[in-house]
C-alpha cells in the first residue's frame, strides 16, 4: 500500500545529515537576527510499514540555520538521537536549554547549540512520564505551562516549569478514553485542557473490529463528547470546570486571553473531523480558523469563523502569549482549496498541503497573503519582533519554504508589516527540508 507521507514529493524523508557553511543569501539579512532558526519534523529511517505508517511517527530530524551579523553561517540537519524514542514535533528554548519535544509519553531531548550533542532532559524526573510538543510560556513570569499525557494513564498531567527549568507545580486530571491532547490554551490567569474526540479508546475499538489503525493509535471517536477543561493557572484537579466544546478537533491554538466579563477568548484551528477515513494523516476535512468565546460561569462556548482562508500552523508574537493579540500568522492550507468558499474536489491522493504565508488581522477581519512563487510553499512561520518594535507586526516572519522547481529549501525572511513586499532575505539551503511540524527562532542570549 502506498503512503504519501513516506513517498510523495517533499513528504519523503531525507536519508542523510547535511552540513554547509557560508550559505548564499539573496537580499539582505537583518543584522538584528543573531541566533538560530530551528525546525523539526519526522524523518523515518526505514523499517516502517507503509500500510500503517502515520505522518506523525518516525525519528525526529532537526534542521538548523545559524544567522549572525547579517550572514548565514551554517545549515545543519541532524537526527535526534535518543534511546527513549526521538522527539519529532517541536523544538523550543527554555531555561537556557534547547529542547526537542513530542507528546504522549516521551520526555524532551536536549540538543546542544551546535546540534552535536543530545541527551534526555526530564526536569529532574518531573517529565519522566512524558511531555508535550506545545508548552506555553507566560511572557511575564517566564513559566512554562504544559498539558502532558500518556495514553497508558487515564489522565492529563498539568505541569508548570519555572523559568529556571524546575518543576514547580503538577496536577493530575482524570480524563476518560485517552484523548490526543496536542496543544492547550494559556491566558494571564487560566489554562484550558483540550479534551476532544480523537482517542486511544477509539483506536482500540477499530482494532478489535478489524479496521485499519496506524502506528499512531489515535482515531476519531464519535462516542467521546468534546469538552474544554478551564482551570486557574497553577490550579488543581478539583478546580477544573468542564464545558462542552463545539464539534470537531483542534491540533493548534493560536493564542488565548481573558476578557473583562470573566469569559476567555481562544483562537483555534479547527477541523470537522480527522483520523477516520484517513488514519495516517489529518486530511479528512480542511482546517478553519475559529474564535471560541468560553464562558465558564455559563458553561458555554460560542464559535465564530474569523478567516475566509484555510490555515494551519498558527503563530502569534510570543510576547503576547496569553494576552490579547491582533495578528496571527499561518501557513495557508491549500489541499482542499485555499479559501473556504473554494469549491475544489479533494485530491484523491489527499495529503496535507500548505501554500502561501497568511496574516489574519483579527480586529478588522482582513487577511493578507504572501505568495512565494510558482512551486514554492511555506512551512510553519515564526514571528520575530524587531528590537524596540513600535507595533504588534513590527518585525519579521521567518519560515522554511520548499521550492519544488529545484527540490531545495530556503529560509525566507519577510517584513511582517508588509507581506506584499518582496522578501527581505532568502537563505539558500543546500538540500530540501521535508514538510515537518514546528520551528522557532532562538535568539542568542
Ligand atoms: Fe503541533
Amino acid at each position: 500500500m502506498e503512503n504519501r507521507y513516506l513517498e510523495a514529493g517533499n513528504y519523503a524523508p531525507v536519508s542523510e545529515e547535511v552540513s554547509a557553511t557560508d550559505l548564499p543569501v539573496t537580499g539582505e539579512l537583518p543584522r538584528e537576527l543573531n541566533g538560530r532558526y530551528l525546525r523539526i519534523g519526522p524523518n523515518p529511517r526505514g523499517g516502517v510499514d507503509p500500510a500503517t505508517h502515520h505522518w506523525f511517527r518516525g525519528a525526529g530530524m532537526v534542521h538548523g540555520i545559524r544567522l549572525r551579523d547579517g550572514r548565514a553561517e551554517w545549515y545543519r540537519s541532524r537526527f535526534v538521537e535518543s534511546d527513549q524514542g526521538a522527539p519529532n514535533t517541536n523544538i523550543v528554548s527554555h531555561a537556557g536549554r534547547l529542547l526537542t519535544l513530542i507528546e504522549a509519553g516521551k520526555p524532551p531531548v536536549e540538543i546542544s547549540p551546535d546540534l552535536a550533542r543530545m541527551a534526555v532532559w526530564d526536569a529532574e524526573g518531573a517529565l519522566s512520564r512524558g511531555f508535550t510538543a506545545h508548552p506555553k510560556v507566560d511572557p511575564v513570569t517566564g513559566e512554562m505551562h504544559a498539558m502532558t499525557y500518556n495514553p497508558r494513564f487515564g489522565e492529563v498531567r498539568y505541569v508548570v516549569l519555572g523559568a529556571d527549568g524546575r518543576a514547580k507545580h503538577t496536577a493530575d486530571i482524570e480524563v476518560p478514553d485517552g484523548p490526543m491532547v496536542h496543544d492547550m490554551a494559556l491566558t494571564e490567569s487560566r489554562v484550558v485542557i483540550l479534551d476532544l474526540p480523537v482517542t486511544f479508546a477509539a483506536a482500540k475499538r477499530r482494532m478489535r473490529a478489524g479496521l485499519l489503525v496506524s502506528d499512531l493509535p489515535f482515531t476519531w471517536d464519535d462516542q467521546h463528547t468534546p469538552r474544554l477543561g478551564v482551570m486557574p493557572a497553577g490550579g488543581t484537579a478539583g478546580q477544573v470546570r468542564w464545558i462542552e466544546a463545539p464539534a470537531g478537533f483542534v491540533f493548534h491554538v493560536l493564542n488565548a486571553f481573558d476578557n473583562a466579563d470573566g469569559s476567555l477568548t481562544m483562537d483555534v484551528v479547527r477541523y470537522g473531523q480527522v483520523f477516520t477515513h484517513d488514519v495516517r494523516g489529518p486530511s479528512d476535512t480542511p482546517p478553519e480558523l475559529a474564535r471560541w468565546t468560553v464562558d465558564p460561569a455559563r458553561g458555554t462556548v460560542k464559535e465564530e469563523l474569523i478567516s475566509d482562508y484555510r490555515v494551519e500552523f498558527p503563530r502569534v508574537d510570543p510576547a503576547l502569549t496569553g494576552r490579547r493579540h491582533r495578528y496571527g500568522w499561518f501557513a495557508g492550507f491549500s489541499a482542499h482549496g485555499l479559501k473556504i468558499t473554494d469549491d475544489v474536489d479533494r485530491d484523491p491522493a489527499g495529503g496535507f498541503g500548505t501554500g502561501p504565508l497568511i496574516k489574519v488581522d483579527t480586529e478588522t477581519g482582513t487577511t493578507t497573503l504572501h505568495e512565494y512563487g510558482e512551486g514554492r510553499v511555506t512551512m510553519e512561520p515564526a514571528f520575530v519582533p524587531r528590537p524596540a518594535a513600535t507595533s504588534e507586526d513590527d518585525g519579521w516572519i521567518l519560515s522554511v519554504v520548499h521550492d519544488a522547481t529545484v527540490n531545495r529549501a530556503e529560509l525566507v525572511v519577510l517584513d511582517a508589516a508588509d507581506l506584499t513586499a518582496a522578501p527581505v532575505a532568502r537563505v539558500h539551503l543546500p538540500t530540501r527540508v521535508p514538510f515537518g511540524f514546528h520551528g522557532n527562532w532562538i535568539a542568542d542570549l
